[in-house]
């Protein structure tokens, strides 16, 4: 449906996957998705035929029904997008405008019963997000119960996301029925995502056991939003504190840097610090996923997609030829 050689598919994440890393992707016999979402109008239809420019091969735009999103769905209509990936929550009318646009739309779920209103409404992929993902988290179930509830439950392709960090994480969720991996934490570590090279380095350095999942830590600009990041020394803060409420936070309201365009940065602000941010990144939102583990080494993107599909084929071969022994 996608048209691509290898079942992965790089997840959209807001401040991070920009234009560049997308059309690496997609160049690597991949499928990239460019998060376009809470940008005006021009910046959206740059950022596309940025795309563009670097690639001839297919991509999805991402957007986020959390914030006004018709403007954006619009927009990919009349740009003639391959497809959007919809992303928190449950929109029929935002299926049908896509489908009408003639939009192929991948419906990202957390839930069983969410993926069959998705494929009702119209939607022709399923995303199904575990629990173990970074960034923002819609759901509570984990990969590995998730998948398998999803497959069981549409008879449309369905791409699994949270922790999958290398080949044998891919083969496992092909295993589970899904038809390809939606990868976000692990190209935090590619060369083209432009991240703070703080926030990169807290990847590279940080454990399975290090990221931690909260319903509202980081509420400024997107509050009631479940989301797992790095622990760091804001989120320490707040616990050590006994997790007081909006108001009542340590250091709320505090400015603890700036965004590139000069913009403050406050404490328990929803911002993936890019580079060029300045301040305190350690304190800032630093998304990542349990399978943050896995991610060691800065690799060109094209590489870790190379990598995790070369991998998977061999641990789905040396399977076969190990089942053939008993
Ligand atoms: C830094 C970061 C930013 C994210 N931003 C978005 C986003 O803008 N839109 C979206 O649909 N998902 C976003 N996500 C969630 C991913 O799409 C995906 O579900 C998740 O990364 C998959 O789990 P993994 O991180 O374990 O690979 C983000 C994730 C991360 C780590």
């Amino acid at each position: 449906m996608l048209n691509i050689e290898k079942p992965i598919l790089s997840a959209p994440m807001g401040g991070a996957t920009g234009p560049e890393f997308v059309a690496a992707v997609s160049n690597a016999g991949g499928f990239g998705t460019i998060p376009l979402w809470g940008q005006p109008v021009e910046r959206v239809r740059f950022g596309i035929a940025q795309v563009r420019a670097l690639t001839d091969l297919n991509f999805a735009v991402n957007v986020n029904l959390a914030f006004p999103y018709q403007e954006l769905l619009e927009t990919c209509i009349q740009e003639n997008v391959f497809a959007v990936s919809l992303f928190w929550g449950h929109e029929p009318s935002a299926i049908k405008t896509a489908k009408d646009g003639g939009l192929i739309v991948l419906a990202s779920v957390g839930t069983a019963d969410e993926a069959k209103q998705a494929v009702d409404a119209g939607a022709d992929i399923i995303v199904a997000q575990g629990w173990e993902a970074g960034g923002h988290v819609w759901g509570n179930v984990a990969t590995m119960a998730l998948i398998p509830a999803v497959v069981d439950a549409v008879d449309v392709p369905v791409v699994a996301a949270g922790g999958i960090a290398d080949g044998r994480g891919l083969a496992a969720v092909l295993m589970l029925g899904a038809s390809a991996a939606w990868i976000g934490t692990r190209f935090l570590a590619s060369e083209e995502v432009a991240i703070h090279e703080t926030y990169q380095q807290g990847i590279l350095n940080a454990s399975e056991s290090q990221t931690e999942w909260h319903n509202d830590l980081y509420y400024v600009k997107w509050p009631n939003a479940p989301h797992r990041t790095l622990s760091n020394s804001t989120a320490q803060k707040w616990k050590s504190a006994g997790h007081p409420l909006t108001s009542e936070r340590p250091n709320a309201g505090e400015i603890i840097g700036h965004k590139p365009d000069g913009e403050p940065v406050l404490r328990y602000q929803s911002y993936t610090p890019s580079s060029g941010t300045t301040g305190d990144v350690e304190a800032m939102s630093l998304w990542a996923g349990q399978g943050v583990g896995l991610a060691r080494k800065i690799m060109p993107a094209a590489d870790i997609v190379n990598e995790i599909y070369s991998d998977a084929k061999k641990v789905i071969q040396a399977g076969y030829a190990n089942s053939k022994n008993f």
